[in-house]
């Protein structure tokens, strides 16, 4: 019985391909590759002494999807596959919500006909909108305010919608707040396209040499030191949430939403200093005008998930800029290799990590 990994490729993803494989799960995912390189699952296999199956499937095609639940017991699915990038929503919304809402239609239509009712959703604190009433908690009014948030408030009302229609479904819907750091290995981390939007990666790019300097969005909020503030959380706490999740939807029916963050906020500042602390690296950063739709202060209340899943995040801020700076330093251009002659067939292609430890 496997559990199946849509995105299982991204950042988030991989980091918790590692924490079912290590656990004994057996990992199925499906990707497109669109914003990961296969490169990714290789690490995860080294990391983890383990092989499992990934299919270079888009999840709008149905056909290449029903082949994957065709050809493998599946119990239950992670899904990660979807475009994050909210600037390039607020361009592309057609793009954005057709990639993230169909992709999910196609899911939940294979799901249902293959009998399998067990989902773990990622969905973002962004559909809490640009609230400042922190805490926020699950039970906060949802306002996403733009699209590619709003693809998540939707996806979210969609599978409430579901398991309305049919009360056999077991959905949990974790609402990360800001994810940073990389394993503990230095061998998989965020690996973004471009110059980064986040605060993370520009902050580590600047540390290696590969930008000059941060610039800080707003110094005249209403926070400790005029910084935004955000709930930072390690990918793999992160990732080890949802292991927790998981066994969630094993043992209750029903919908349920979960804030997966510290509970802690960090300025924009301390995160500098914290970063420059951990990487022996000076930051250079500039101050700018603030970035619209951002709000000053986010962070979680961790309660429910804490008293339901039994999960609290364990890492801390010196962590999670310690782990980006290994990962940053090791791999300054990311994944470079791409397995270019394996991922650029036609669909469908499917390929075995296990293939490329013994090829490679
Ligand atoms: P990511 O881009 O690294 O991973 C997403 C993966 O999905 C990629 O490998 C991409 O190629 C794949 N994908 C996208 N569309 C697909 C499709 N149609 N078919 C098959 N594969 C497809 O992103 P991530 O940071 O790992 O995020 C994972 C999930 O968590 C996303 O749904 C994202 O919206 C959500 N999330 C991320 C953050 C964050 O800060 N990283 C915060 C909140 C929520
Ligand atoms: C952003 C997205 C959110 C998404 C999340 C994770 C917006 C408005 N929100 O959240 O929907 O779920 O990323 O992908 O885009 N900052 C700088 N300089 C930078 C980058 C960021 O000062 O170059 C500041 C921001 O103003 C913010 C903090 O750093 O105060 C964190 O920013 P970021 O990493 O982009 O995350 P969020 O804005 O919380």
């Amino acid at each position: 019985m496997a559990v199946l990994v849509t995105g299982g490729a991204g950042y988030i993803g991989s980091h918790t391909c590692v924490e079912l494989l290590n656990v004994g799960h057996e990992v199925v995912v499906v990707d497109n590759f669109f914003n990961s390189k296969l490169e990714s699952l290789k690490r995860v296999s080294d990391i983890t002494g383990k092989t499992f199956k990934t299919y270079n499937v888009d999840l709008l095609n149905q056909e290449g999807l029903e082949r994957v639940f065709s050809e493998n017991t599946i119990e239950s699915v992670i899904h990660f596959a979807g475009l994050k990038a909210v600037g390039e929503s607020v361009s592309f919304p057609l793009w954005y919500y057709h990639n993230n809402l169909t992709g999910t239609f196609v899911l939940c239509e294979l799901m249902k006909k293959y009998g399998v009712k067990k989902l773990v959703f990622s969905s973002s604190a962004t559909v809490y909108g640009s609230t400042d009433q922190v805490p926020i908690s699950e039970d906060a009014p949802i306002a996403a305010v733009n699209p590619y948030g709003k693809t998540k408030q939707i996806i979210e009302e969609i599978l409430r919608d579901l398991y309305i229609s049919d009360e056999g479904w077991s959905i949990t819907l974790l609402r990360y707040f800001n994810p940073i750091g990389a394993h503990e290995s230095g061998l998989i981390g965020e690996d973004p396209n471009g110059i980064p939007n986040n605060l993370m990666p520009y902050i580590s790019q600047v540390a290696v040499g590969k930008l000059q300097s941060l610039n800080i969005f707003g110094s005249d909020y209403s926070t400790k030191d005029g910084t935004g503030v955000r709930d930072y959380i390690h990918v793999v706490d992160l990732a080890k949430g949802h292991l927790k999740a998981l066994e969630k939807v094993q043992s209750l029916k029903g919908v349920n939403a979960y804030n997966l963050g510290t509970g802690k906020g960090y300025s924009v500042l301390e995160m500098v200093k914290a970063f420059e602390a951990a990487s022996g690296k000076k930051v250079s950063y500039a101050f700018t005008d603030r970035r619209l739709g951002d709000a000053a202060i986010c962070f979680a209340d961790v309660s429910k998930a804490k008293n339901e899943l039994g999960w609290v995040a364990a890492k801390g801020i010196n962590e999670m800029c310690q782990d980006t700076w290994r990962w940053q330093k090791n791999n300054p251009d990311g994944y470079v290799k791409n397995h270019d002659n394996l991922i650029e067939h036609d669909f469908p292609v499917r390929t075995s990590a296990a293939d490329f430890l013994v090829s490679n």
